[in-house]
């Protein structure tokens, strides 16, 4: 099958599939406390996302994300997961992981490793437990401690995800990269992005924390060497020479990752987004219910990819910020 390539000669290798828009956290950057989530009947079924992304491996894919919301409080997400390690085992996926809050990973972390995961991102922007239910709002930290033990003890390697804001986990940029060094964990500082419409300009710009100054910051204490190593996302990775691990960069804002973008995002709801900094999206379940016949939504991907816009517009420079998107992160899974 010809693969799938956007205007921008990109080939487009990366699904990341959002199985549900509910979290049990409200983190202040990703949700309004209030949240009002989708009818249960709008979701995919599980059969339906099996459906559309089988089309999508077929179609070149070989690197599956499931996120949310948070993915691990879907029903039935085992099955879903069990479906997609079929696409392992013939070898068209290359990866099969997930996003998580980590809050469901004492539970999950076994049959997800025997069913092929090899790894684990989570979202883990402090060691204070007060400052954690501060920013997750329903978090608790010891629990997602447990979760990230219990991947660790399944056999997956965890990569920690921190969005670095500023004045609420600056103070914490060397105890982090110390207690992933202890852990053995990979960690990822990502730049707070402006998404969801009851984030004031104030606030979002308050936090923001360029991460070229929390490098700056890290090169007065570590000797940082640049990796050409990709793990085929946005990072770009670093060794830290003194404790040799391994330091990602999530840089949306102060540099542009978008010329090299391979991913496209799935929702629940079969809405396919070809960018996550813009609006446009294509509808996928009307074309997929439509018929059985799967060509009919090989044709609506070929037509969406066609579409891939250039990259995002986030900016905040000028003390303004611009390209905000009133799209909530839980809405595509970031
Ligand atoms: P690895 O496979 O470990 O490289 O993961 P990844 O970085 O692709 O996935 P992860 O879920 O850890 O992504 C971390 C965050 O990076 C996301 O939640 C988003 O906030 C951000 N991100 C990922 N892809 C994009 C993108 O295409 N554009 C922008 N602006 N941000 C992205
Ligand atoms: N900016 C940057 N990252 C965000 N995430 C959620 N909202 C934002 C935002 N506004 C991150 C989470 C998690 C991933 C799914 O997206 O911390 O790591
Ligand atoms: Fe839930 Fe993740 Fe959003 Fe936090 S960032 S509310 S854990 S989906």
């Amino acid at each position: 099958m010809v693969p799938l390539i956007d205007p921008f000669a990109r080939a487009i290798s990366y699904l990341r599939v959002s199985v549900t828009d509910r979290c049990d956290f409200r983190c202040t950057y990703c949700m309004s406390e209030h949240m009002t989530f989708l009818p249960k009947a709008d979701l995919l079924s599980l059969e339906e996302l099996d459906r559309l992304c089988t089309a999508f491996v077929r179609m070149g894919v070989q690197k599956l994300r499931i996120t949310g919301g948070e993915p691990l409080v879907r029903k039935g997400i085992l099955t879903f997961f069990e479906a997609m390690s079929r696409h392992l085992q013939s070898g068209a996926l290359k990866e099969l992981t997930l996003t998580t809050n980590g809050s469901q990973l004492a539970k999950f972390a076994e049959p997800l490793a025997a069913l092929g995961v090899k790894r684990v991102n989570v979202s883990l922007d402090t060691l204070d437990p007060a400052k954690f239910t501060q920013i997750t709002r329903w978090g608790r930290l010891p629990q997602v401690l447990d979760g990230i033990q219990a991947a660790k003890a399944a056999g997956l390697r965890v990569k920690i995800n921190a969005v670095a804001l500023k004045g609420f986990n600056e103070d914490e940029l060397f105890s982090l990269l110390d207690w992933c060094a202890r852990e053995d964990q990979d960690l990822t500082f990502i730049e707070v992005m402006p998404m969801g419409e009851d984030m004031g300009e104030g606030l979002r710009l308050d936090q923001y924390w360029p991460l070229k100054d929390l490098r700056a910051r890290l090169s007065e204490r570590f000797t940082l060497t640049d990796l050409a190593e990709r793990s085929g996302g946005p990072a770009r990775y670093v060794r830290v020479e003194e404790t040799s691990q391994k330091l990602g960069f999530i840089t949306p804002l102060t540099h542009n990752f978008c010329e090299s973008c391979n991913r496209v995002r799935l929702t629940c709801t079969g809405e396919l987004y070809m960018c996550l900094g813009q609006e446009d999206m294509a509808d996928l379940r009307a074309p997929l219910r439509a018929s059985p016949d799967d060509a009919v939504v090989e044709a609506a991907i070929r037509a969406a990819i066609a579409r891939k816009p250039k990259g995002h517009d986030f900016d905040y420079t000028r003390q303004r910020v611009k390209g905000q998107m009133t799209r909530h992160m839980s809405h595509t899974g970031g």
